[in-house]
């Protein structure tokens, strides 16, 4: 049996990357001032339906529960965070900075970067309207990447503002209630053959031309920039950021300010995608609550595959994986009579914290050292002949020494801790 099409097992070496990913998503967004935050997995399918757009909506993985609701599991987290703000906006002061990390489900077909169960990182930032906030959440999608090894010259946020092409329609004559319909064919521009656009733009009364050398002119937005800017240049993070008109997110809910981060091969999809969504949460409450809101999510799966193919990230991501899996301490039992005082002391080692190893059953003494030395282990203590001393090995120097049994749990803490010997 296999699993599910899109969906992954997680090995061991597979759940250390992933929470490498995890632990570095986490840190970032914390030094950033956000807290962690989470909703349901399953949603009723009505929320999407309204909020995210078609293109969601043709993804979702739905069904009608044995309670005869329609439900759906999360493609996203932006809609239940709008939901879950309309209902508890004033127990928080503003302007609240949630991150989230979980799963998420899309009925995608398969293919490079996407499958149909991923993770996201999602921060968002509700409650302020300034390009403060917008240059914020750039610093920290810029960081979080920082975070993995990667650097200007492996990825590039695109930025943009939706509000630029309501302008072009406005100045093309076209129909401003279809500009939903439209950005999704400016989003799926560089994905579609010429034809297909040139079709679906004809009811517009636009052709492919208009649209891409509008795309060509960035300056057209850069008045909408110039706060955004600022800050960003303030922060020397310039290198980071381009304006890129043809960045305009395929989600329905977007109002203005948008960006998509990229390699900057633009060999895979976007790594990361987010925005301003100002009347989310107005909508999800029926205009009872109003509030800006902002945000961004980012995917484990094109980060993993850029990770593997920057030599410098991928090494980053095997050293600590290494140094976070290496055991403190491996107990090898040279005698076996030996075994219930050496069952005592890591009882002893363990409950003071340290990560303690040794063999279940009977093994050559060859063998157990072996092993401590796969498993990355500071020091092999050794039970054996010596009793009631014990040996203890240091595996990186291979230096011996004999210590008393009864002084062990205090006297190893200086192979842990050098300052503790002296
Ligand atoms: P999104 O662009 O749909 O935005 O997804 C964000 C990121 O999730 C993508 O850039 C990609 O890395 C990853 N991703 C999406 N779908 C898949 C998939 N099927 N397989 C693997 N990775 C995938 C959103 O979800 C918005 N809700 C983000 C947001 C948060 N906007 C405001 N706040």
């Amino acid at each position: 049996m296999q699993p599910l099409p899109g969906f992954r097992d997680f090995l061991p070496d597979d759940c250390a990357a992933r929470n490498y990913i995890f632990t570095r998503w986490r840190d970032v967004a914390r030094r950033y001032g956000f807290v962690e935050w989470d909703g349901p997995l399953l949603e009723p399918t009505d929320l999407y339906r309204k909020k995210s757009g078609e293109e969601i909506v043709d993804q979702l993985f739905n069904f009608i529960d044995k309670g005869e609701r329609e439900v759906a599991l999360r493609p996203e987290l932006t809609p239940t965070l709008a939901r879950v703000i309309a209902a508890h906006e004033r127990e928080f002061k503003k302007p609240l900075k949630w991150f989230s990390v979980g799963p998420f489900f899309r009925y995608e077909k398969q293919q490079r970067g996407r499958l149909r169960e991923h993770f996201q990182l999602n921060c968002d930032i509700v409650g302020e309207a300034s390009a403060a906030a917008d240059a914020e959440l750039i610093a920290l999608v810029v960081d979080v990447l920082r975070s993995f090894g990667f650097d200007q010259s492996d990825f590039i946020v695109r930025v943009s503002n939706r509000n630029a092409w309501m302008e072009f329609l406005s100045f093309h004559h076209c129909d401003l209630s279809r500009a939903g319909e439209f950005l999704e064919i400016v989003d799926k521009l560089e994905r579609m053959d010429i034809s297909a656009v040139e079709a679906k733009l004809r009811s517009f009364s636009l052709k492919p031309d208009d649209v891409i050398s509008f795309i060509q002119q960035p300056h057209i937005q850069s008045e909408q920039f110039a706060a955004l800017f600022q800050e960003i240049h303030f922060r020397n993070l310039e290198e980071f950021i381009l304006l890129d008109p043809g960045i305009v997110r395929g989600l329905a809910y977007y109002t203005g300010f948008v960006f998509e981060v990229f390699d900057r091969k633009k060999k895979l999809r976007a790594i990361a995608g987010g925005g301003r969504y100002d009347n989310l949460i107005a909508q999800l409450s029926d205009h009872a609550v109003k509030m800006p809101a902002l945000g961004f999510a980012m995917g484990d799966v094109v980060l993993g595959e850029l990770i593997n193919e920057t030599p410098r990230a991928r090494d980053a991501m095997k050293e600590a994986i290494a140094a976070e899996h290496k055991i403190d301490i491996y107990i090898v039992i040279a005698k076996e009579e030996r075994r219930a005082d050496a069952l005592a002391q890591i009882q002893k080692l363990r409950d003071r914290g340290y990560r303690v190893d040794y063999s279940l059953a009977p093994a050559k003494v060859g063998k157990q050292f072996q092993t401590a030395e796969d498993l990355g282990a500071t020091i092999a203590l050794l039970y054996g002949d010596e009793w009631p001393q014990v040996k203890v090995k240091k595996l990186a120097t291979r230096e011996e020494s004999l210590i008393a049994h009864e002084a062990l749990l205090d006297d190893v803490a200086k192979f842990f801790n050098p300052s503790a010997s002296t």
